[in-house]
């Protein structure tokens, strides 16, 4: 699979992206800081590249389509490296528009269980699986503000992969209605903290290890900045007694990193 699609390409196949578009040495580009322009463009390479149908809610983080692909791709590909056979059954932590829940599924036609706390944020990620036909593949669940621990829907499960872009927000935060889509959100108290924000992610460790099968893996996706939040989250893993690893991925100008924690 062909991951990019140039900007000449992707105004052919939705024109409506042309009014976004200019030339700089004769070459043509889109300011990609038009949050409309970004929405169309990823909207248009999920369709063509990944053949994934998806809409997004306007307040939220609009995805990079091919670093989300290279998260789950290397997920799945060390998993089945390390097991000898295929990542099954799945959990992401705060699934958004359920972007990577639905490459998991399409892609590695596993099970996953999905979680996210934003009501508004909920009912466009059911609304994408129906547009894709992952109903039975993907459950969106309420998180109600909880990590792992308490949501009734996965407690009594194990799981072969447990994944997340995760969220990094200060102690005692609240949902704002300009970051958060609506009131509905305002009812959590957002799980925060840490001098980074990584609190979030190590409760997804301390708690996924007890959801892992041996062999198992918790798999986070992190920004390159701060160094500081990726080397904290890396001790964690090494202090629970995971077996770390760590991959780089790199999508234009941007770096991603993922750290993974084996139950090996
Ligand atoms: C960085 S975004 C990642 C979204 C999406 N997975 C992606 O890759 O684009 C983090 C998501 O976690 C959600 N979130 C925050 N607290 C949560 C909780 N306690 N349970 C479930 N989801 C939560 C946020 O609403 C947000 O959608």
């Amino acid at each position: 699979m062909k991951l990019g699609l140039k900007i000449e390409d992707a105004v052919k196949l939705n024109p409506k992206l042309k009014k976004y578009t200019y030339y700089k040495n004769g070459k043509m580009r889109i300011d990609f800081r038009d949050k409309d322009a970004l929405y169309l463009y990823n909207k248009t390479l999920l369709k063509h590249v990944f053949n994934i149908d998806m809409d997004f809610h306007r307040d939220a983080l609009i995805p990079t389509p091919v670093s989300r692909y290279l998260f789950i791709k290397n997920l799945f590909e060390s998993f089945k490296e390390k097991n000898s056979r295929d990542g099954k059954e799945v959990l992401e932590i705060g699934t958004g528009s359920a972007i990577l829940a639905i490459m998991a599924a399409k892609y590695y036609r596993c099970k996953v269980y999905a979680t996210e706390v934003v009501k508004e944020y909920i009912e466009i990620a059911r609304e994408n699986l129906r547009r894709n036909n992952l109903e039975d593949k993907v459950e969106i669940v309420d998180s109600r503000g909880r990590v792992i621990e308490g949501i009734e829907e996965i407690e009594s499960k194990k799981f072969d992969i447990i994944l997340s872009y995760p969220p990094f927000y200060s102690l005692h935060s609240v949902p704002s209605k300009r970051g958060f889509g609506g009131a509905y959100a305002r009812d959590v108290e957002l799980i925060g903290g840490g001098k980074y924000g990584e609190e979030f992610s190590l409760r997804i460790l301390r708690e996924g290890i007890k959801y892992l099968r041996e062999g198992g893996v918790i798999g986070l996706m992190m920004p390159h900045k701060p160094r500081e939040r990726r080397e904290i989250i890396e001790e964690e893993i090494v202090n629970l007694g995971l077996t770390l690893e760590r991959d780089k991925i790199d999508v234009g100008k941007r770096t991603r990193y993922i750290i993974k924690g084996y139950l090996l």
